[in-house]
């Protein structure tokens, strides 16, 4: 493997490690808001899960939903709590008591130090109520809605940056399903609206639901047709799951993962071409992670009842590692990928679980998301690897060695992620970093479990990093050891000379 300074791919928006909330199952109620709780504060805020959060470094939150979003009235969330209605909140079947709505979660933000991802409603809804919203959030004042927000408490605009037009409309699910020239058409026009009541926003035109959707990519195509000059960036959305129990297989899907990111790309730039514009569309990769472990116990709940568990995946050994891929292909994407959000945060498929009343802790997902996040900022580099390879069931030339390079100038460090995919063999590895001079490694965090389905809880923490991996350096070269089956992060930094 070849590491060189020269070789940039971009500078990482920070933004690719952002998260999403979606009122959903105890994402927001038991996960970050519980009044009554031991940590809560005066709002209701968890204060245990913030320190996750805060843990994790996440940049921005996508809010509120996710399919919840496509039947959600906004206003039923402001103003005080007591004359809130209790809706029925269709997309997961469930009651929405709105305890929580838009300004309180601008307070959750600020107080996770992180920013807002604020989606709208086009299911339902549409230009109206989008525009009605974000004059209540980033107007300063002196008009009907601004001043609404002013009665409210919040005297100061939100000024919430990046707004989805929408999510999933590709999707038969979706409250307001739309075809792909309906929902081209609403887009633009209410990207349109929204940037007239404030220029400075970033928009997201909604993509494909996920890469097996029979309208992919011409969703995508149809769609950009319509939005392209209005909006900035377009939406992907994927999970997976390991359900034939093959892991090998399982491990590879980092590769479909990448070719989606790669057909977006193309067709964005075929749209570019086809309307000569001078414009570049970038992705928002807002959806992403495993899913499907709570697939069978999510039918067994009851409708209408207030915040159940539902989606509360329990991530396993095996699940981590991809998660780690996802993130190396993300950071391989980094000149076009400038936003992710793993979804979800707390409860709902995530890094973080909570018991209601009871203590927080750390699912397997969570290390590689951590590590990546804290020390994945400063410019992508593109490695030249050699690795040997396997053939899975739907896939071939699997590299064993999956990895990205992270070149933090500021602190003088260079950060290389691995995973091991080999199940049975240890990786050793010849790393050439002669353009990195007075460099040391100084780290070599590893994740690794002889078990593939050992998982995490409040009282037993089976899956966690060590700081015992072997890589040493010699001249011009790192040459290390990636156990088998590992997730690894090797971290250098250039030593100071004493004079
Ligand atoms: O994150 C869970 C759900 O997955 C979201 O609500 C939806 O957008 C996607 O299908």
């Amino acid at each position: 493997m070849l590491i060189d300074k020269e070789f940039k791919i971009a500078e990482i928006d920070k933004r690719i490690y952002g998260s999403f909330i979606e009122h959903l199952g105890r994402a927001v109620y038991g996960g970050i808001y519980e009044p009554g709780h031991s940590t809560a504060d005066e709002n209701g805020f968890r204060q245990d899960v913030i320190e996750l959060v805060k843990e994790l470094q996440v940049p921005i939150v996508r809010y509120p939903g996710g399919n919840m979003v496509s039947a959600y009235n906004w206003e039923d969330g402001v103003g005080p709590r007591e004359n809130r209605p209790k809706r029925l909140e269709l997309a997961w079947r469930v009651t929405e008591t709105n305890e929580m709505g838009t300004n309180e979660f601008m307070d959750w933000a600020k107080a996770a130090n992180t920013d807002v991802m604020m989606a709208i409603n086009l299911g339902t809804r549409g230009i109206d109520a989008a525009r009605n919203l974000i004059e209540y959030c980033n107007h300063p004042g002196g008009t009907y809605w601004s001043d609404l927000r002013r009665e409210h408490g919040y005297e100061n605009p939100h000024n919430i940056k990046t707004w989805c037009l929408g999510n999933e409309m590709d999707g038969p699910w979706q409250v307001g399903h739309k075809t792909a020239n309906e929902y081209g058409r609403i887009a633009a026009e209410t990207a349109k609206a929204l940037r007239l009541v404030d220029p400075s926003i970033e928009l997201v035109s909604c993509g494909s639901s996920n890469s097996n959707m029979p309208t992919f990519p011409e969703w995508e195509a149809t769609t950009l047709d319509h939005t392209y000059e209005h909006v900035d960036y377009i939406s992907l959305h994927q999970y997976y799951g390991n359900r034939n129990n093959d892991t090998a297989n399982y491990l590879a899907k980092s590769l479909d993962m990448d070719n989606f990111i790669k057909t977006v790309i193309s067709t964005c730039d075929y749209i570019k071409a086809k309307k000569r514009s001078k414009k570049t569309i970038n992705l928002s990769f807002d959806e992403w992670n495993v899913w499907f472990h709570s697939n069978e116990q999510d039918k067994q709940i009851e409708p209408w009842t207030v915040a159940p568990p539902q989606l509360e995946d329990v991530y396993t050994f095996e699940d981590a590692l991809l998660v780690g891929s996802m993130l190396n292909t993300m950071l391989k994407h980094s000149d076009r990928v400038k936003v992710a959000c793993m979804a979800q945060l707390v409860n709902v498929i995530a890094p973080i679980m909570t018991e209601n009343g009871g203590g927080a802790w750390k699912q397997t997902i969570f290390y590689p998301y951590y590590y990546t996040s804290v020390y994945g900022r400063g410019t992508a580099l593109n490695p030249i690897v050699q690795s040997p390879k396997y053939d899975s069931k739907d896939f071939t030339d699997v590299p064993y060695l999956d990895t990205s390079v992270v070149y933090n100038e500021k602190k003088d460090e260079l950060v290389i992620f691995a995973v091991n995919r080999h199940l049975e063999n240890d990786l050793h590895v010849n790393i050439d970093v002669r353009s990195f001079e007075g460099f040391e490694v100084v780290e070599h965090v590893v994740l690794e479990n002889e078990d593939a389905k050992a998982t995490n809880t409040l009282e037993n923490e089976q899956v966690k990093p060590h700081s015992n991996g072997q890589s040493y350096k010699e001249v011009g070269k790192v040459v290390g050891i990636l156990p088998k089956f590992s997730w690894n992060m090797i971290r250098l930094q250039k030593q100071k000379i004493n004079k």
